[in-house]
């Protein structure tokens, strides 16, 4: 069994936390929480599990010095500090942001530092999620049947308007007219040396990811974006978005090879449908849906979405409206055990073997 801290408990961390509980190979030893008001709780309460007897903390220092194979990291904003003194005390890391193939993307600085921690601890780190992360671990995969490839695209399309993270969506501008947004800076470019996933880099980081994959440098990334408004106010758990506001936001990052975008990775997320423009495939309207084109001979075009599953039992599924969520947590949670074995360093899935819901079958 490996030992694992949770640290932190917001949508992707009560994910993470049950599946945690609920794993054979797995064994919950501390929780981490930010906000002072979830500190002293049962993890079981946070995530509809019943009583596991660990209380949440907000104590750092103890649970940097407490015995445990790994920490599962998903909080909004990672701290540095914090990071580098769990690698350096020995425990391995799965993020749910950044951490996809920070080399060639993020500073020379940041890299090195975080590389020393792990080789200071003998640990290693791994990054995932849905997107980045799940889809191009597929996206790789997909290539693997091709004799020429021209051109890869992977798209999420994702509802976001039970996506209850409204710092979150402010911080990317959802909510100001497109002029405010515009004013305020519209396209949060990566900040090397300061990774978060919101700032796209982690987006950066999956062409980057990709390229290693099919042998290319990347010469440039391009970012580019479209913001879509409400044309009715909509309404969501956290706010409404009025008539005029931004409530809609495409947003792509294209590896430059040669001259030629070869790589693009592009996210779709709105918090409802009344939107122009309005980029909206029907089948997302039911389901997170992922879109994989790769040009090439062959070509090979995906399409999967993540729906309901025939499990709705909602301490299975804690927010079964989203299942998304899920498929965010468990690529990490299922890479605890691989990676608790890897060694030491920034691991990516290029260097990892082929992972699945090892052991999570039920009959
Ligand atoms: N790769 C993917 O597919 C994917 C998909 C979705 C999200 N993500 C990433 O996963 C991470 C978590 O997303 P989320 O939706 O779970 O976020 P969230 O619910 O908005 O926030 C997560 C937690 O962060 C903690 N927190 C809040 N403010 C903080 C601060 N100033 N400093 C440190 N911690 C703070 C809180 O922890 P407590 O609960 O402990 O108080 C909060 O519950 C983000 O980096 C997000 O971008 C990745």
């Amino acid at each position: 069994m490996d030992k694992v801290i949770q640290w932190s408990t917001g949508n992707i961390g009560r994910q993470t936390l049950a599946a945690i509980i609920d794993h054979p190979d797995l064994e919950l030893v501390g929780v981490y929480a930010f906000d002072s008001a979830k500190v002293g709780l049962d993890a079981g309460e946070l995530c509809h599990r019943g009583r596991t007897g660990i209380e949440t903390t907000g104590d750092v220092d103890a649970l940097v010095e407490m015995e445990a194979d790994c920490v599962c990291l998903t909080p909004v904003y990672y701290d540095e500090e914090i990071l580098v003194r769990l690698l350096r005390s020995g425990k391995n890391v799965v993020a749910s942001g950044g951490f996809i193939h920070p080399e060639g993307v993020q500073s020379e600085a940041f890299m090195e530092r975080i590389e020393a921690a792990c080789r200071e601890g003998g640990s290693s780190i791994f990054g995932s999620g849905v997107n980045p992360g799940f889809i191009n671990a597929i996206t790789i995969l997909l290539t693997h049947a091709c004799r020429q490839v021209e051109s890869v695209t992977w798209d999420e399309f994702s509802y976001a308007g039970l996506y209850n993270s409204p710092e979150s969506w402010s911080y990317l501008g959802l909510g100001l007219s497109p002029e405010e947004r515009e004013k305020r800076g519209a396209s949060a470019l990566p900040d090397p040396g300061a990774p978060n996933s919101l700032d796209f880099s982690g987006f950066a980081e999956a062409v980057r990811l990709t390229a290693g994959a099919l042998g290319l440098e990347i010469d440039e990334y391009q970012f580019g974006e479209e913001a879509a408004v409400a044309t009715r106010p909509i309404r969501v758990a956290w706010t409404t978005y009025e008539v005029g506001t931004v409530a809609g936001l495409r947003h792509w990052v294209t590896g430059i090879v040669a001259g030629k975008p070869v790589l693009t990775g592009r996210v779709n997320w709105y918090m409802g449908l009344d939107l122009e423009p309005n980029w909206i495939p029907e089948r997302s309207t039911r389901e997170y849906l992922g879109r994989i084109a790769i040009e090439g001979e062959p070509s090979i075009h995906c399409d999967f979405g993540i729906g309901q599953g025939s499990l709705h039992d909602p301490r299975l599924i804690e927010n079964a409206i989203d299942p998304a969520l899920v498929a965010t947590a468990m690529p990490i949670v299922n890479a605890i055990p691989v990676v608790c074995r890897a060694r030491p360093g920034i691991r990516t899935y290029l260097d990892l073997p082929m992972m699945a819901a090892k052991n999570l079958v039920k009959i």
